[in-house]
C-alpha cells in the first residue's frame, strides 16, 4: 500500500485505520490485519522506554525503531514521527532527518504543529517525501499546553485549528491527524479539507482514527486517556501466562519430555 490509498479510501468514504508500531515482533503481527497503515510514534519513548512524554524521543531513537518495524517487510504504509524539534530548526535540517527516517524504511514522516514548520513541510514534499500533519493536542508542546489537554474547546482556538488545518494542506501534507479536539469541531475541519483527517480522540467523523497499539491491546502502562477503547485485556493475558510458566516450572512440569533434546 502507498499513500495513494490514504487519498483512495478518503474519496470513497471509507474509514481509514491506523496505529503504532514500534518494533519487529509487533509489525510483524500487524501485518497479517487489514490495518492500513501503522505510525512509528514519538509515543515510542513513553510506551516503549517508560519517559513522561515524547519530548524525550530522539533521532536516534526513531531512526532505530523505523528499521526495526520496516524489516517485516508489511505491506501497510510505514509512517514515523519526526521527533521533538527536529521540523522546528530550518528546513534544511527538517529534510536531512526525515530523509534518515526514509532510508530507516518508512514511507512518510509525520510532523507536529503549524507555524513553526510549515517551511519544513514544504520542503519535505518538494523533495519527494510524504508530509503527515498533527493539530490539536500537540505532545511535543506538552509543556505550553500545561498537560494532555483537550484543544479547540473555545470560539478564538477553534477558529484557530480551523485555519492551520488549511495551512498544512496548502503546505502540501498528505492527511493530518487530529489528537483531543471535540468531536463536532473535528468533523467541521474534516469538511473542510480535501485531505483526510485521522482521529484520535476527536469523534468518528473523521476520515480515519489511529490509536497506540499498547492502549488498544491493554498493555499500557498506567492509566489511558477516555478516548481509548481495550480491544485486548493484554497486561492481564500476558501476567497469566508468566505465572502459569512459573507455576508449571516450580511443580517440575516444564519442560516436558517433548521440549528435552534425546
Ligand atoms: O506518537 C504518536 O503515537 C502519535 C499518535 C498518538 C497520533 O502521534
Amino acid at each position: 500500500m502507498s499513500i495513494r490509498a490514504f487519498a483512495k479510501k478518503h474519496e470513497a468514504n471509507e474509514p481509514i485505520t491506523m496505529v503504532t508500531c514500534y518494533d519487529y515482533p509487533m509489525a510483524s503481527i500487524i501485518s497479517e490485519t487489514a490495518v492500513d497503515a501503522v505510525l512509528v510514534g514519538d509515543t515510542l519513548s513513553m510506551i516503549v522506554h517508560g519517559h513522561d512524554d515524547t519530548t524525550k524521543a530522539t533521532m536516534p531513537m526513531m531512526v532505530m525503531h523505523t528499521q526495526a518495524v520496516s524489516r517485516a517487510k508489511m505491506s501497510q504504509v510505514i509512517v514515523a514521527d519526526m521527533p521533538f524539534l527536529a521540523a522546528s530548526l530550518s528546513p534544511r535540517d527538517t529534510l536531512l532527518a526525515a530523509g534518515q527516517l526514509i532510508q530507516a524504511g518508512a514511507q512518510a514522516v509525520k510532523i507536529e504543529g503549524c507555524e513553526a514548520i510549515l517551511d519544513s513541510v514544504e520542503a519535505c514534499v518538494m523533495n519527494g517525501i510524504p508530509v503527515m500533519a498533527h493539530l490539536g493536542l500537540t505532545p511535543q508542546h506538552v509543556h505550553q499546553l500545561g498537560g494532555f489537554r483537550v484543544q479547540g474547546r473555545d470560539d478564538e482556538a477553534k477558529k484557530r485549528l480551523l485555519e492551520q488545518a488549511t495551512r498544512c494542506e496548502e503546505a502540501g501534507a498528505f492527511a493530518l491527524v487530529l489528537e483531543c479536539v471535540p468531536a463536532d469541531l473535528a468533523a467541521e475541519i474534516t469538511e473542510q479539507l480535501s485531505i483526510p483527517t485521522i482521529g484520535i480522540g476527536a469523534g468518528n467523523q473523521t476520515s480515519g482514527q489511529i490509536l497506540v497499539l499498547h492502549d488498544m491491546l491493554g498493555l499500557t502502562v498506567g492509566r489511558t486517556p477516555k478516548f481509548v477503547k481495550e480491544f485486548l485485556a493484554g497486561r492481564k493475558l500476558c501476567q497469566k501466562a508468566i505465572d502459569a510458566y512459573v507455576h508449571d516450572v516450580a511443580n517440575r512440569a516444564y519442560p516436558a519430555k517433548e521440549h528435552e533434546y534425546a
